[in-house]
């Protein structure tokens, strides 16, 4: 029955696409930005496997189980929950969780789009040849000096946010393709390049040996599951685009012949290597160059153009990285506001062009909270055992990507694998009963949810972490 639904937006054209588009949202700032400074927040190598091991357990189950789900509902999240539980006989509040995807998809896109804005204004200052021979303390003063003044980070958000409206309100096909099939890979390019300039610096291996080898003496005395499980669970979602709703209803356009195992596989494959090899480059540049590896937000934007500043034609790739950078975060900021649009456009009946501005206006607005929290509204907490600086932005960071992704994740998958029936979801995995399927079956039904909620209870001992700093 679902092989005949179409979706009122249309489908993509071919069954790469829908791997280039998912990667796209995948591939953005959390791999870069985020990725980075957790892993310097929580220490390194133990971060790193515990990362990993959320991303095999539990973020590749989930994230099959959501595109399951979308291609199956081929609608907004919401109404794709509304008709999957009815079909199924389920309790209709189901919809309840596409909203929950659609207000984490608005507060995360709202800061999001401020970093972007971030990586906008390095473009120009790398291109001007403002980190030529920086040392630590001067890419430190640059980049404070930026987030210190809210009316150039509105700006540049205002920018961003812009770029994805107007690519939202065209329908996120078309353009899409281009930029993911040249951009990614270029950026993936420039990267390699950055790890080889990472190489030639003197602490090259100590920055490999922080990412790689786990520091067991550093966790004494951590709360492993609050200090170190939760954050990694939480990028894990980040990371991969999974939880709210914006990979479902990418899966909703996606054709019914194309393997979902597959394209998981391959983009979270393409998320990982991504994140490792951003760490790869930026850490031994951290230690050679005598920067914290725990200094937080600004840690790309502070250890990478001192190597721009050194390494040949560095002004080139200083700018272009950041240029790179900036796309990279466009194709993912448009899946976090695609949940919300497809929904006015369903249920609203706006065109499509409305309906973008007006979701985007919303995380527009609510971006200014963000953009007040590096200066005016700066307060500090401590959260997993790290001081968190940035008041309302790390909020909200926390609050949607240590509880809003997983607790999504586990009900998408709890509805996947324990509510709808076995051939429902053995049809639309189209891999029979065979043991794909089960090795699936069997981490969607116990591994992946038990896991998060262990994180979870675990974790309970919440709202000690949010003590406050004087
Ligand atoms: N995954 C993207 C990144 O790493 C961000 C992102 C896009 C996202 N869509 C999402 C995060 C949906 C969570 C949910 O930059």
């Amino acid at each position: 029955m679902s092989s005949i639904r179409a979706s009122v937006h249309g489908q993509w054209s071919s069954r790469w696409i829908f791997i280039l588009a998912a990667t796209g949202s995948a591939v953005g700032l959390g791999n870069i930005w985020r990725f980075p400074y957790l892993t310097g927040e929580n220490g390194g190598g133990a971060f790193v496997l515990v990362y990993l091991f959320c991303v095999v357990m539990m973020g590749i189950p989930i994230m099959m189980a959501e595109i399951l789900l979308g291609r199956r509902g081929r609608k907004s999240p919401v109404n794709t929950m509304h008709t999957l539980a009815a079909e199924e006989g389920l309790n209709s509040n189901w919809y309840l969780l596409g909203w929950l995807g659609v207000v984490a998809g608005f507060i995360i896109l709202s800061y999001y789009s401020v970093i972007a804005g971030w990586t906008i204004a390095f473009i120009f200052k790398t291109g001007m040849g403002d980190f030529i021979g920086s040392n630590a303390d001067q890419t430190t003063a640059i980049f404070s000096e930026l987030i210190s003044n809210p009316v150039i980070l509105l700006f540049w958000h205002t920018i961003f946010m812009f770029l994805t409206i107007y690519v939202v309100s065209r329908g996120v096909k078309s353009g899409l393709e281009q930029a993911v099939k040249f951009l990614m890979p270029a950026l993936f390019i420039l990267l390699l390049i950055m790890v080889a300039y990472a190489m030639s610096t003197e602490k090259f291996f100590d920055g490999l040996s922080y990412l790689f080898i786990p520091d067991f003496d550093s966790l004494v005395d951590k709360n492993l599951f609050s200090d170190l499980f939760l954050p990694a669970l939480g990028q894990a979602f980040f990371s991969l685009s999974i939880g709210m709703g914006a990979i479902m209803i990418y899966g909703s356009y996606l054709s019914k012949e194309s393997s979902i195992t597959f394209n998981c596989f391959v983009i979270a494959l393409a998320d990982t290597s991504v994140a490792i090899l951003a760490g790869v480059a930026i850490f031994p540049i951290v230690f050679t160059y005598g920067l914290e590896p725990s200094g937080g937000p600004g840690l790309i934007f502070i250890s990478l153009p001192i190597a721009f500043g050194q390494m040949p034609f560095g002004t080139f790739f200083g700018s272009l990285f950041f240029i790179l950078l900036m796309f990279a975060a466009w194709t993912s900021s448009i899946s976090l506001l695609e949940p919300a649009v497809s929904w006015l456009v369903e249920n609203r009946n706006m065109t499509r062009i409305k309906a973008a501005y007006m979701a985007g206006f919303i995380a527009w607005f609510l971006g200014l909270l963000t953009v007040l929290s590096f200066n005016h509204w700066a307060f500090e907490f401590t959260f997993a055992g790290t001081i968190k600086e940035n008041g309302l932005f790390d909020i909200f960071d926390i609050l949607t990507s240590n509880i809003m992704l997983p607790l999504g994740g586990v009900l998408i998958v709890i509805f996947t694998s324990w509510l709808m029936s076995r051939s429902s979801t053995i049809d639309e995995l189209g891999v029979g009963d065979n043991n794909i399927y089960k090795i699936w079956y069997f981490i969607a039904r116990y591994i992946a949810p038990l896991g998060v909620i262990i994180i979870f209870l675990n974790t309970m001992g919440f709202f000690k972490l949010f003590s406050l700093n004087n």
